[in-house]
């Protein structure tokens, strides 16, 4: 079909002749790059899979890219840029790959530091040749610096480190260099922070005393001086702190959405949307704190190692008056944080039902709306809201009683002070004068605020951890696969085989599958059938390794279900099911579903074969046509239609639909089932329905109840054979039977002609 476009398309002629060559020498040199990244992740038992490299449009991958690839495949890896001298100092324990400026690579297989030489070989070159020597001049030719390191993982990865507050410290603190910054700009202006209140205290006792005009100029200047560094300094302390934030907070953004992708689907069946929302959620508490409270106290702690020795010098009564009020205020918050959490947590409970009942009303909205249940869900809203309000004055009275009695104590700190100088300085006069005075209060301030700060955090730590154990809930439950990159990557041929498989869903009491055994022979095309219940979706999920913990054995081909990369196994699978969600976007970029290298011409060749190739032309955009969240705009069997061009757009191996035409109308069905045997033409096809006319074509019809296998054959001997089928049969064609026997005709000869 491509073929045809292009020669059909006389101007596509020359722009492609032209480019083709350059096109080649690019292939070529990422081809070169790309073996040799593979050949170093062989090294280390990885095998990288091709589909999982994000090459952009028209270009070749930048490094970050194939680092990333090379870590999603489980290996530890970095681009750096390295000079000759640092390449001669390489413990050649791993493949080091240095990439070519004309895009290629070259992988490092020894060093000779003595004769300031290095051995490269080239990954196409066929394994047996020999390396080759360069020098240092030879390689500067070739050579800007670009260097990949590819090594085995010996501890966790990021990646799959169990999500703690550790873990997220351990982000915060990768920002090791601006950290620092942050650390020496809070010093120093901690050290700028003293100079007011000595300038004050100069002014008092200098300048008004002895009336020095000179000593004001100076001290006025010196304090211009003092202002305006302390501006700048704290504008790039505030700017490198944002900077920290953002980029903690973009990356534990990533890694939960990637995780929480990795989950398992019978996680997400298992739990409210609402609740997994919520708790993941909290990860945004998380990083508030680390990046903003916990921060701001601890720049304010390093303040604290500057003013108290100071207050100290400056007057010792007064200094460990301030530290004892200041313990105080820390020992009321510290004893109010159980009550205070219990209130609170009592409360975020009540907020996580409200949420999902929010949740759960949007995603039947439809069910809601029809049937009139509006005043259902509002009641239940009302109450939930009710609760949570109440919890909620509950918390706020709680939280209401430390912050009360800590008022006076800070009202104290910060004014009590002078009445008790004044009353030292007249009891014992000398050890106070009025400047030091009020340079102590200026101090003071400053030192109250963290040291209460300090006591404060212990409180946030609290919620925190009630905030990780949320995510923790959600990002720590074991993954679909522990090592994506892991497992077989066979060619597939299509040929399906169940063996004695049992299976129970967990906390289900019965078997949904019971001693099941079949085989599909490649490119055939079975049918499944069977009541409500009965199994039929579980077989379907455990072929697609939706749930792995089975009994027996699910063989494709002959490699054994459980050996092969998921990943691999799903993307030359389709499926389609009786409800398929459309995503925002156009027709096109829907049916194409974001697989690398496909084009129009492509999603034109599914949708003709989905039998969706009409209805598309006729919509006002055709393939550029905009479908909504949900898909308003479609009718079911359109939507339907899309799907099953987006399950065969690639041109997979297996497909199955699972009741993909049950919901659909008479017209829409007969549609898309005239087009079965055109999507089954060269692959496996599996078929669930329980319509049986639907499979009246398939080469064998697999009968299923309560999870055990019945029968199976094609459809005209099951209804000879098979009473459970020939009466399904007969329910759904009573209609046939009694025109047959009008007729004098056997009923299956009927409805094979049908
Ligand atoms: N996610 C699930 N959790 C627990 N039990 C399930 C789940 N899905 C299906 N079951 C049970 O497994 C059995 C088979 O279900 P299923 O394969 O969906 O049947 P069918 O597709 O033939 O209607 C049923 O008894 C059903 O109650
Ligand atoms: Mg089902």
């Amino acid at each position: 079909m491509t073929a045809t476009d292009a020669e059909t398309d006389p101007n596509n002629h020359s722009p492609k002749d032209h480019g083709a060559a350059a096109a080649h020498a690019v292939n070529e040199a990422l081809e070169s790059r790309l073996m040799a990244i593979e050949a170093a992740a062989r090294f280390h038992h990885v095998e990288l899979d091709r589909d999982e490299l994000r090459v952009p449009k028209g270009g070749a991958p930048s490094p970050a890219v194939l680092v990333e690839w090379v870590r999603d495949g489980g290996l530890w890896c970095r681009a750096v840029r390295m000079r000759f001298s640092q390449i001669l100092k390489v413990e050649a324990s791993s493949p080091v790959i240095l990439l070519l400026r004309d895009g290629s690579a070259a992988i490092l297989t020894t060093v000779d530091p003595a004769r300031n030489i290095i051995w490269v070989k080239d990954p196409r070159a066929p394994s047996g040749d020999p390396p080759v020597a360069v020098d240092e001049l030879r390689l500067s030719q070739v050579w800007g610096g670009e260097t990949l390191l590819i090594r085995a993982v010996r501890e966790l990865t990021d990646e799959n480190a169990p999500f703690s507050i550790g873990w997220v410290l351990g982000l915060v603190r990768k920002e090791g260099t601006l950290l620092r910054d942050i650390f020496v700009g809070a010093f120093a202006q901690a050290l700028l922070q003293l100079i007011p209140p000595i300038m004050v205290m100069q002014v008092m006792d200098r300048v008004l005393t002895y009336q020095s005009l000179s000593t004001l100029t100076l001290v006025g200047l010196f304090f211009t001086l003092a202002l305006v560094y302390e501006t700048i300094l704290g504008y790039s302390r505030r700017k490198l702190t944002y900077i920290v934030g953002a980029r903690v907070d973009a990356k534990i953004t990533l890694h939960i959405f990637k995780r929480m992708l990795r989950l398992p689907l019978d996680y997400f069946e298992r739990q409210q949307a609402g609740v997994i929302i919520y708790r993941i959620q909290q990860v945004n508490k998380i990083r508030e704190f680390l990046t903003g409270k916990l921060m701001t106290t601890m720049l304010d702690g390093v303040s604290l190692l500057v003013l108290i020795p100071v207050i100290f010098l400056m007057q010792p009564t007064l200094a460990w008056l301030t530290l004892v009020l200041a313990g105080l205020v820390g020992v009321i918050i510290v004893v109010f944080i159980g009550p205070v959490n219990r209130a609170v947590g009592r409360w975020t409970a009540s907020e996580t039902q409200k949420s999902s009942v929010l949740v759960e009303t949007l995603h039947g909205i439809r069910t809601v709306k029809s049937l009139a249940l509006e005043p259902q869900q509002r009641e239940v809203w009302d109450r939930r809201t009710a609760t949570s309000v109440q919890l909620k004055l509950e918390a706020s009275e709680v939280s209401n009683w430390p912050q009360t009695l800590v008022n006076p104590i800070e009202g104290i700190m910060s004014r009590g002070i002078v009445l008790f100088g004044a009353f030292l300085a007249i009891t014992s006069p000398g050890t106070v004068d009025p400047g030091m005075m009020i340079a102590f209060m200026m101090i003071s301030g400053r030192v109250a605020s963290p040291l209460i700060g300090l006591a404060k955090i212990m409180d946030d730590m609290q919620e925190v951890r009630i905030a990780v154990a949320f995510v923790q809930s959600v990002i720590n439950q074991p993954p679909e696969s522990l090592n994506p990159s892991a497992g077989l990557r066979p060619k597939f041929e299509g040929m399906v085989e169940f063996n004695k498989v049992n299976y129970t869903y967990p906390g289900g009491k019965t078997r949904a599958l019971d001693g099941v055994t079949f085989e599909v022979p490649a490119g055939t095309m079975l049918g499944l059938v069977g009541r409500s219940g009965s199994g039929k979706s579980t077989v379907t999920r455990l072929l697609q390794g939706i749930t792995r913990d089975y009994e027996g054995f699910v063989k494709l081909d002959s490699n054994d279900l459980r050996e092969i990369n998921l990943a691999h196994m799903r993307r030359n699978f389709g499926v389609v099911l009786q409800e398929n969600f459309l995503f925002r976007g156009t027709v096109r970029e829907n049916i194409i579903a974001g697989r690398p290298g496909l084009t129009l011409t492509d999603a034109v060749r599914a949708a003709r074969l989905a039998g969706a190739e009409e209805f598309i032309e006729r919509m006002p955009n055709g393939y550029e046509t905009w479908i909504e969240e949900g898909s308003p705009n479609l009718s079911g069997g359109q939507r339907q239609r899309l799907a099953i061009a987006r399950s065969v757009i690639h041109d997979p191996r297996l497909l199955i639909l699972d009741e993909a035409t049950s919901a659909l109308d008479p017209e829409s069905e007969a549609l898309v089932n005239a087009n079965l045997t055109r999507l089954g033409k060269g692959r496996t096809m599996l078929i669930v329905s329980h319509r049986l006319t639907s499979l009246t074509e398939c080469d064998q019809i697999l009968v299923l109840d309560k999870g055990k296998v019945l029968d199976m054959a094609p459809h005209l001997v099951l209804v000879e054979r098979c009473s459970v089928y020939r009466q399904l049969w007969l329910q759904q064609n009573r209609h046939l039977e009694s025109a047959a026997a009008r007729a004098g005709i056997a009923v299956p000869v009927l409805a094979q002609g049908d």
